[in-house]
This record gives C-alpha cells, structure tokens and sequence, in this order.
C-alpha cells in the first residue's frame, strides 16, 4: 500500500471554477480515464510507459546497475549526447537530486551532455574538459537518425578515436536505441558497441524510465530502484477512477477548466533552483503532447523567486492568460539560518533565527495569494522532500496527468507531427540527399 502521495492542492482556483463547473468536465475525464487505461485511444500503440514501473525486467535493471557501476569505477568524464526525450529526463532528475555545484566537486565521472544543440563553441568547450581524460561516450537515439545528436556522437567519437585508437574508443561508448530499427543500430552492431534498448511502444518524452534516464541517473549515482518505487506508487494511485482522489485527474481536469476559460499560458514555477530542469522536461512533455490540431496550453517554466524580478511584473499585472503550477518542496535538505546582528544596520534583525526554508515558504505563500488576487488561478503540486522516491511519483505524476490532459483536450498526446516541418526544411538547405 502507498504510504504517502505527493499533493496536488486547488485553493487558488476555487473563485475560479467552482463545484458545479468542476462537475461539467468529469464526462470528459471519465472518458480521457478509460481510454488510457483500456488503452483504446488515439496512439495507444505507444503506452509501452504505462506499465513500465510494473514491469520493468529485473534483468534490465540490474544490468543498468552494473554497467553504472563500472563506468563510475572507471570514467573520469560521461558523456551523455540526446536531445529531446533521450536528454531532458536524465538531466532533469540529475539536476534536482544531485550537489548544485556538483561539475565544480571532486568526484567523477563528471557528467556533460551533448548532443542538444548544433553549437560549435558548446561542442568545443566540452572537448577541452574531456581531453585526456578517461571518457565514457553514451548516445541515446530511439531513432537513430535525430541530427543533432548524431552530429555531436560522430565529432566526440573522432576525438576519443585520436586519442585512443578506435579498437579502445569501442569499449568507452555504448549505444542506447531502437532494438532493431535505425542507423546508431546498425552502427552499434558493426562497431561492436554495447547497447541498451527504447521499448519501441515508448516516445521520447515518455522515457525517463527507460534505459535512456536510468543509466545515466545511476551513472550518476542516484538509487534508480527507489525512483521505480515512487513511480510504481504513483501508478497505483493513478488507476483510481476518481476526479477529486486521483491526482492526475485533478491536474487534468483543472488545467482544461482554466484552458476552457481563456488561460492559455501555464507557468510551472518552483523555488528551488534544482528543479530548473524538471520545467524544461515537463515543457517538452506537455508541450509536445498537448500543442497540436491548433490546441493547446503553452507551457512555461519559471524560477522563482529569481524570476520574480523579471517575469513577476508580467503575472502579477499583464494580459490575463496565465495560471500557474507551483512546484513546492516542503524540506530542504539542509538547514541555513539568520544570526541576528547587535547593530541591525540592515534591517534584517525581524527574520533572525529563521531558516531561508522558512523564508522561501514564506515567499511562495506570498506570491501564491498575490497572483490570486491578480487573477492569476494557481495550483500547488507538494513534494515532502527531493528525493529519487519522490522524483520517482513526481515523473509518473505528471506522465499520466499528460496523457489524461491531452485527450481531455481531443488530441492524440502520443505523436509530434510538428516537430518534422523544422527538420525537413534544415535538410533541404543543407542539400540532404532526398530533400
Ligand atoms: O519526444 C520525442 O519523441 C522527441 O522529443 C524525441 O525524444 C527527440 O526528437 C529525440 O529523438 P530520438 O531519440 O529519436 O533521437
């Protein structure tokens, strides 16, 4: 049995959708439910995610665990090269659990990404901290074909081959992709590189929970059982058919409601800097699940209370299009307080004694009742503490909330037609063969 679940918390939308408006989505819901659960809707060939924290082989994992393992004794520098699904996973939950200054520390493997961008001076920057080094390249793929990260794989296999020989650079790289489909499948098996396998009924965005998060977020040292755990906890909570017990269907029912009334911008703010990642991840995600037909909420992300000097003039006081998703941890890891002073020449003596997680709450409680009054309807998604458990409930949280959300709102939430237009006209330009 689950012991404890993250909280979704809907004071601040009450003066906006009242009980009997909450009421005229739950038809829409009931069905949005179903269809993901009897797996009869619109691209209910890719719920492969579904069951994942279920039924993920323990072969899987403790192969993941042991190769970890051994790159950690091994590496000084991983080099993780994705973009899209097959990046934002890993570095968000590696971000959210790990030292803020953890490229600055002494301990290795450091973990870089490539592979996200087409920048020559990225690119160039990150060969000069991996020259000499023992390097570990691993590129994620579920195509095979995506460009950006084939362009960074092939420059950082040209560097690690001159520096080593490429009979030794073979053994450094390990290649994550389609099982049979693909050219990094076929490169992997005439190369001879170890691979790891994308269910191929599981998108990019869906993949945290794949090989493509897990090797790196163990590469980096997190406890991946324990982020199975959350998920798994957070499945058996989603299977309740229930519009205000379940939290995915109230996010989801929430969100549309707020969509329904001109809301069209949501903004995911949290006040750890940790989590910067997590609104990137879950941007993508909803984003590509939700953006299409000419539909959908533009999901943004924000750091407060860092961006509450820039982006908090814009919520509090611009065009009413906006709702909010706070993020909020309810305890830090660490404890930090203010000394008071005898003389008090900065007037800070009135929060003496009190710990900055004391007054971050305080600032989040402030900004929370400022943006309601400012009609801006706010929701809070709680989560006790960071850690791989409850990053674990709060990827699975938001993965069903997607699916739920998307076909609340009519669109197929698998699929990303849009996302070819941009490729198709890069290539032609480039003069690819065929475009
Ligand atoms: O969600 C998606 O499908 C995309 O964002 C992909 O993850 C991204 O384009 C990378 O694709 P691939 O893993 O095939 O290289």
């Amino acid at each position: 049995m689950i012991k404890e679940a993250l909280t979704i918390e809907i004071e601040n939308v009450k003066e906006f959708i009242d009980e009997k408006t909450f009421d005229t989505i739950k038809p829409e819901v009931f069905s949005a439910f179903e269809m993901l659960h009897k797996k009869s809707g619109p691209g209910n060939e890719y719920l492969g995610w579904l069951d994942l924290p279920f039924n993920i082989p323990e072969s899987e994992i403790q192969a993941i665990e042991k190769l970890a393992v051994e790159i950690r004794q091994h590496a000084d520098v991983f080099v993780n090269i994705g973009i899209g699904g097959s990046y934002l996973g890993a570095r968000a939950v590696i971000d959210a659990l790990s030292h803020h200054f953890s490229g600055q520390l002494d301990f290795k493997p450091k973990i870089y990404f490539a592979g996200q961008n087409i920048s020559s001076d990225y690119l160039y920057d990150l060969i000069e901290m991996i020259r000499n080094k023992n390097v570990c390249l691993s590129v994620v793929s579920k195509s095979g074909t995506t460009t950006e990260p084939a362009i960074a794989f092939r420059i950082l296999k040209g560097v690690l081959e001159k520096e080593i020989g490429s009979e030794r650079a073979r053994h450094r790289i390990i290649a994550t992709t389609d099982r049979e489909k693909g050219a990094l499948r076929r490169l992997a098996e005439i190369e001879g590189y170890r691979t790891l396998t994308i269910p191929g009924d599981i998108g990019g965005r869906f993949s945290v929970l794949t090989p493509v998060g897990l090797l790196p977020i163990a590469v980096s040292g997190i406890d991946i059982r324990e982020i199975l755990k959350g998920a798994r906890h957070m499945a058996e909570l989603s299977q309740a058919n229930d519009p205000l017990g379940n939290p995915c269907m109230v996010y989801a029912s929430i969100r549309n409601l707020l969509y329904r009334q001109g809301k069209s911008i949501e903004v995911l703010a949290s006040f750890e800097p940790a989590l910067h990642f997590i609104g990137e991840w879950w941007k993508q995600l909803f984003g590509e699940s939700e953006g299409k037909n000419g539909k959908g909420i533009f999901p943004a992300s924000a750091d407060f209370s860092t961006d509450l000097h820039s982006m908090g003039q814009l919520i509090q006081d611009g065009a009413r299009n906006i709702f909010e998703t706070f993020l909020i941890v309810e305890k830090a890891k660490r404890t930090i307080s203010i000394q008071s002073e005898s003389d008090d020449f900065d007037g800070l003596n009135f929060l003496g004694g009190k710990t900055l997680e004391f007054i971050n709450m305080k600032a989040y409680e402030g900004t929370a009742l400022a943006h309601r009054t400012g009609a801006v309807p706010n929701l809070t998604i709680r989560l006790p503490a960071l850690t791989p458990y409850w990053m674990g409930q709060l990827l699975y949280f938001f993965e069903i909330s997607a699916a739920l959300s998307g076909y609340i709102l009519g669109v197929n939430p698998f699929d990303q037609p849009g996302v070819e237009m941009y490729k198709r006209n890069m290539f032609r330009l480039l003069g690819k063969p065929g475009f």
